[in-house]
């Protein structure tokens, strides 16, 4: 297939290519587009082939279930069964944002959009073109991150164009996107409310508007049959071509670590990339010393960290050291992100 490319702000939007993106979208056909957290890539919720499609065009398994998005507030009611009091403070303190809320679904939501759950993710993006392209395409656009399964999420058009050129109809450059991470999931429909996955919108603030929420394990526990957890959790994520270790503990102790491994690496003949801050970024004689920001702040840390990931893939490296972040706030996020890309591999240094 041909994949066509559109490119705008949210600033510019360009009615036509929405128009022609909607128009894609409406009669089955798949659209990736910008969202605030990550590139998405859509296909109408309401359509059962569509998701069928969403899932060959990634290489997902079709048990993992797609998030559904909407652009207006009452939209919410036309696929979940029951809008819970907690789902409306939510959706009133947070959309259009990045958070995404799962509820019991209702039977009209084809469950190949939802993985065979009875039960759907909700999420109302704030981006401007996002909410362009999900009004143009009927209102309910069902959309997991637009990359290759396993593949970092995309954070650049140009990430959606090395993965799915020629298997999707359409590709719309936004630009870079403002957040880098996924949304916060947050799971309604036990007692308790509790988060699938760490984001932007953090647990402190889900607290500040629900009282008691369950923080949810950092990184999900594969062993634990019984943990509640998205289905998605199971699957190998992120991961870049190289090997990837955190290193975790005082500065100078992590610096000596990772310093020695490189030199181990090159006698080896293998490229090392580190994965550091602006305050560090000047001690490591890495092959590859990327900073994602600085340690202040966390939020150009979650902007950066997937572009880092996928270059280091490119530029082949064998071998990758991360440093480690504090788990609170957004640092949470990060975290989560970086434990699973390392397939859990960290090395506490005392
Ligand atoms: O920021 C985001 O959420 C991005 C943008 C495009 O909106 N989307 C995204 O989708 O990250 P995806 O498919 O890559 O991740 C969605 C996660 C998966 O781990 C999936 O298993 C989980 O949400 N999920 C979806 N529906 C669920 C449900 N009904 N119950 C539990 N987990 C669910
Ligand atoms: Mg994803």
């Amino acid at each position: 297939m041909n994949t066509i490319y559109a490119k705008m702000t949210e600033e510019e939007i360009d009615r036509e290519q929405i128009r022609l993106a909607g128009e894609i979208l409406r009669r089955g056909g798949l659209v990736a587009f910008p969202t605030e957290t990550v590139y998405g890539l859509g296909g109408d919720a309401f359509n059962p082939e569509s998701s069928r499609k969403i899932y060959a065009a990634k290489g997902r398994p079709s048990d993992n279930p797609l998030i559904v998005h909407i652009c207006r507030l009452e939209d919410m009611e036309r696929v979940a069964a029951r809008v819970t009091r907690e789902a409306r403070l939510l959706a009133e303190a947070f959309w259009p944002g990045p958070l995404t809320i799962i509820l019991p679904k209702r039977p009209e939501l084809p469950l190949e959009t939802t993985g065979g759950l009875d039960t759907v993710a909700i999420r109302f993006p704030s981006n401007k073109i996002a909410k362009a392209m999900i009004d143009a395409g009927g209102g309910f656009i069902a959309a997991p991150s637009a990359n290759r399964s396993g593949r970092p999420s995309p954070t650049l058009a140009q990430y959606c164009r090395e993965d799915l050129d020629g298997r999707v109809d359409m590709i719309i450059d936004g630009g870079q996107v403002g957040l880098g991470l996924e949304s916060t999931i947050i799971d309604l429909t036990d007692t308790t409310p509790i988060i699938l996955r760490p984001g932007f919108v953090t647990w402190e603030k889900l607290q500040e508007v629900l009282g008691n929420v369950n923080a949810g394990s950092l990184v999900p526990d594969l062993n634990d049959e019984t943990a509640p957890k998205a289905p998605g959790m199971k699957y190998r994520h992120y991961a870049p071509q190289g090997n990837l270790t955190i290193v975790d503990g005082p500065q100078d102790k992590v610096t000596a670590y990772i310093n020695e491994k490189i030199s181990i690496h090159r006698s080896e003949g293998i490229r090392t990339g580190v994965i550091c801050t602006e305050e560090t970024k000047n001690v490591y004689a890495a092959d590859l010393v990327k900073s994602a920001g600085s340690r202040e702040d966390e939020e150009s840390v979650a902007r950066e960290l997937f572009r880092i990931l996928r270059e280091f893939d490119d530029e082949g490296a064998g071998e990758i050291y991360a440093e480690s972040f504090d788990s609170t706030g957004i640092g949470r996020a990060v975290m989560n992100r970086l434990l699973k890309a390392a397939g859990q591999r960290i090395v506490h240094l005392g």
